[in-house]
């Protein structure tokens, strides 16, 4: 949700500025900025929409100066206008900001009976507002800016600079992650560590409630109370990621077809192939002695939970409660301490999951991270960390994420299981063997699928809405199927529990609605191909995802049928997660949307 980026340097800044933000980009595209000081003067230029147009604009007229600040928008206050686009200027201060200011209005109609003048309809003005008054006042820098932060409430990460000293950039933290770069000669601020990887590899993190004074040789760090502060240097591994689109037409489809390599090395860290035993992980989860688990994520990353529930239930006998974050977070659940917590986000940021985190923590539960992102402020707030190795994952609609954490998770579920005494030797090795063949599986479906899926998509993408159904774990892939298609063709997508067709969705059936029924050949087949005959029976459209068992036992007229191999019934999710990426993925090609950034979304969503 917004990108921020500074450099305080000893040569021109714009360029390298853009190509941060070009990284950054995944966090919002709604338009972008970069301020710089030239020859004592605050210069900025900016533009609504995809960066290009920025780097339209600086082509045009160009942007001196070695000390800069750049942002890249997703719009929460104020539509996504170029005098909405930050960085905003007020006499003298210009600022950058990602998260809500929630007290804007109050501090905003405080300036407005001060005489000031506003010329944007975002909450961030009021930062610089702010700030230009407190300088006005006397206050010098440091203090108007710590005076400035005792004063704002809500989510921000901030990056201010004052014409006056055209070689410091200040910032500031609470909630968003916000990271120094260190250079030779020149140091660095940034939203994450790869948009300061072409730059540097030492990092440190602000904590919440830090805020800096970041010079040309160093920084220094205070907390809210003013104290001076030291945050630990780490190397960043960002540098170590190619992010290319490779010989694909988009990330989403690169990172589709990276699925078995990813998959096979995240499983290679959570299992043991030769024992044929699942890795339990860490000492810091007792999966043996914990009542219950509770798991909360956002998105995609939910389903994936949703998807680890069946697997904990039926596996380890574990009874989980789970919600998305932005209900859990507030629902006030009455936890049991002795119980464990997971927190499944590939960015590791989302503001929703790290609220429910640091509720559970309160209420004194021990926290499990499976995260992409392994610098992540989740990641840092947990005990125990399972990243999910997925890589970078740049497409806003996750794809190698989602069937990242679901092998994570079926591993996690299986040594728990173990560990209960739920699963047997005999067991384990079954379920293990069937996490083995997944990579070899995955890479043949996505050999063999795409004329089937092509062909599909250009019927998909004629239609208004599409129904998805499922049961058992079939059901979140079914809910993860929709989310797919809305993101990116934007065609109106629900996913529902096959039994529940007959409780509402069932009267929106006609020739027009296409249902696309996920069913394996497993316990749940006969049951999910009963609601079919349901919807066969008012004329619905069916398009059947099941194996060759299931394609065989099937007696009903389809519009067309995707038949994947009989597999494992663990690693079904991940197997059946393919169809349906590859289906939203074509639908949205034909329709010519932005598949990788569509519209009003983003990939790193710190705001509530
Ligand atoms: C956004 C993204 C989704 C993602 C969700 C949760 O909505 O567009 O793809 O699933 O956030 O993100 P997280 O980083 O926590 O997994």
């Amino acid at each position: 949700m917004c990108g921020i980026v500074g450099i305080v340097g000893n040569q021109p800044v714009a360029p390298r500025l853009v190509d941060a933000l070009r990284r950054l980009e995944y966090r919002g595209y709604d338009s972008a900025g970069v301020a710089t000081i030239v020859s004592g003067k605050l210069e900025r230029r900016r533009a609504e929409g995809k960066l290009f147009n920025l780097e339209k604009r600086l082509d045009e007229q160009p942007l001196d100066g070695t000390t800069g600040i750049a942002h890249t928008r997703w719009a929460t206050h104020g539509a996504p206008t170029e005098a909405n686009a930050h960085p905003h200027f007020t006499d003298g201060v210009a600022v950058v900001h990602n998260g809500i200011i929630e007290n804007f209005s109050e501090i905003k109609d405080e300036l407005l009976a001060g005489g000031a003048e506003f010329h944007t309809q975002t909450d961030t003005e009021v930062v610089a507002q702010l700030l230009a008054k407190l300088r006005r006042d006397g206050l010098g820098r440091r203090e108007a800016m710590h005076t400035m932060l005792r004063r704002v409430r809500g989510a921000y990460a901030l990056a201010v600079m004052f014409e006056d000293d055209p070689s410091t950039i200040m910032a500031a933290r609470s909630g968003p992650p916000l990271a120094i770069g260190y250079g030779r000669g020149e140091m660095f601020l940034g939203s994450d560590a790869i948009a300061l990887a072409p730059f540097t590899n030492e990092i440190s993190y602000l904590t919440d409630g830090d805020w800096a004074v970041i010079g040309r040789d160093g920084a220094y760090v205070f907390d809210l109370e003013g104290n001076r502060v030291e945050r630990p240097r780490q190397v960043s591994q960002a540098a170590a990621y190619m992010i290319d689109k490779g010989n694909h037409r988009h990330f989403m489809e690169k990172e589709i077809y990276e699925q078995p390599e990813v998959v096979s090395h995240a499983l290679s860290h959570y299992v043991d192939f030769i024992e044929h035993r699942a890795k339990a992980g860490t000492d810091d989860i007792d999966f043996a002695t914990v009542p219950s688990l509770a798991i909360s994520a956002c998105g995609t990353a939910y389903l994936a939970g949703l998807v680890g529930k069946y697997w904990f239930e039926r596996y380890a006998r574990l009874p989980v409660e789970i919600d998305v974050a932005s209900e859990f977070r507030y629902r006030e659940i009455p936890l049991n301490p002795a119980s464990a917590a997971l927190f499944i986000s590939q960015s590791g940021e989302t503001a929703d999951t790290l609220a429910s985190l640091r509720y559970c923590r309160e209420n004194g539960l021990k926290i499990g991270a499976v995260v992409n992102v392994r610098e992540s402020t989740i990641a840092r707030e947990s005990d125990a960390v399972f990243p999910i190795l997925a890589g970078p994952e740049i497409g806003v609609a996750s794809t190698k994420a989602f069937t990242c954490q679901l092998s994570v998770l079926a591993a996690l579920a299986i040594a728990a299981g173990r560990a209960r005494g739920t699963v047997s030797q005999a067991e384990e090795q079954e379920l293990v063997r069937q996490l083995a063949e997944m990579p070899r599986i995955m890479s043949s479906v996505l050999n063999s699928i795409q004329p089937t899926i092509e062909h599909l998509a250009r019927e998909l993408s004629k239609c208004r809405d599409v129904l998805y159904l499922g049961r058992g774990t079939s059901y979140p892939l079914a809910m993860e199927g929709a989310l797919k298609l809305k993101e990116i063709s934007y065609i109106h997508a629900e996913g529902y529990a096959a039994g529940e067709l007959k409780h509402g969705p069932i009267a929106l059936i006609d020739e027009n609605m296409p249902v696309i029924v996920i069913a394996p050949f497993d316990r749940f087949y006969e049951k999910t191909v009963s609601n079919m005959q349901e919807v066969a029976a008012r004329g619905g459209r069916i398009i059947l995802i099941t194996d060759e068992d299931g394609a065989r036992a099937s007696k009903l007229p389809t519009m067309a049928t995707i038949v994947l191999p009989n597999v494992g019934e663990i690693i079904s999710p991940m197997i059946y997660s393919l169809p349906i990426q590859l289906l939203a993925y074509h639908t949205a090609v034909f329709m010519g949307t932005d598949v990788d950034q569509p519209r009003n979304l983003a990939k790193s969503v710190t705001v509530e």
